[in-house]
């Protein structure tokens, strides 16, 4: 399979699915990384593996919908199976949602559906939750809205802080995320109309 990885920064779950590539845990190739912005580290790393790494700045667009259009059209040049967006922090239009649908990947640091959008790990500790983690999901409309594949968790010790737990939770995304994108090349996952399957089976 042929994958393409959009990121904004540091690129640390780029790296854990590049590895797996790599060992052939997964059956496919990371064909291109799109950034959108210059200075993510994450682009280093895929010229280091040898991988394109493309810049393609919002800040040169107008507006959302012309610089998703010209994200669109970035990416289909590479022609993927699957899109996987590994801290792109970016609100993506409808249409480019709609365009991948069943093909494109999210990772989320917290238990979904608790926690959608920024600051998941104080917000966990301020609700005094048991246990905090992470969710890879299909990307639907619905902002970090879409079905479920994995999730992991950790439990939230007593003097736990917003940082040592999100290096904790960052740490389990580098297991998950691999294996999610490991069952979508198997041809194990699918997204329905009542959400995810694996193996034909509902999550
Ligand atoms: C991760 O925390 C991920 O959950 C979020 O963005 C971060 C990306 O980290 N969506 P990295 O660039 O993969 O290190």
């Amino acid at each position: 399979k042929r994958i393409v990885v959009l990121i904004s920064g540091s690129g640390s779950n780029l790296q854990a699915i590049l590895d797996q590539t790599r060992t052939g845990q997964i059956n496919g190739s990371i064909v291109a990384v799109i950034s959108n912005r210059p200075d993510a580290y994450g682009l280093t790393r895929a010229e280091q593996a040898g991988v394109d790494a493309r810049l393609l700045d919002h800040k040169q667009f107008a507006d959302r919908e012309s610089f998703d259009q010209a994200l669109v059209e970035l990416i289909d040049s590479y022609s993927p199976d699957l899109v996987v967006l590994a801290g792109f922090m970016r609100i993506l239009t409808p249409e480019l949602v709609r365009h991948y649908h069943g093909r494109l990947f999210n990772i989320h640091p917290s238990l979904l559906p608790k926690y959608k959008g920024l600051n998941t790990h104080q917000r966990a500790l301020d609700a005094g939750d048991e246990a905090h983690g992470c969710s890879v999901h299909f990307v639907t409309e619905e902002l970090d809205g879409g079905p479920v594949i994995v999730q992991a968790s950790v439990p939230i010790a007593a003097d736990e802080t917003a940082d040592s737990l999100q290096q904790r939770v960052h740490a389990l995304e580098h297991r998950i995320y691999p294996l999610a994108v490991e069952w979508f090349c198997l041809n194990r996952l699918a997204l329905t109309d009542t959400g995810v399957t694996l193996d034909g089976e509902p999550l």
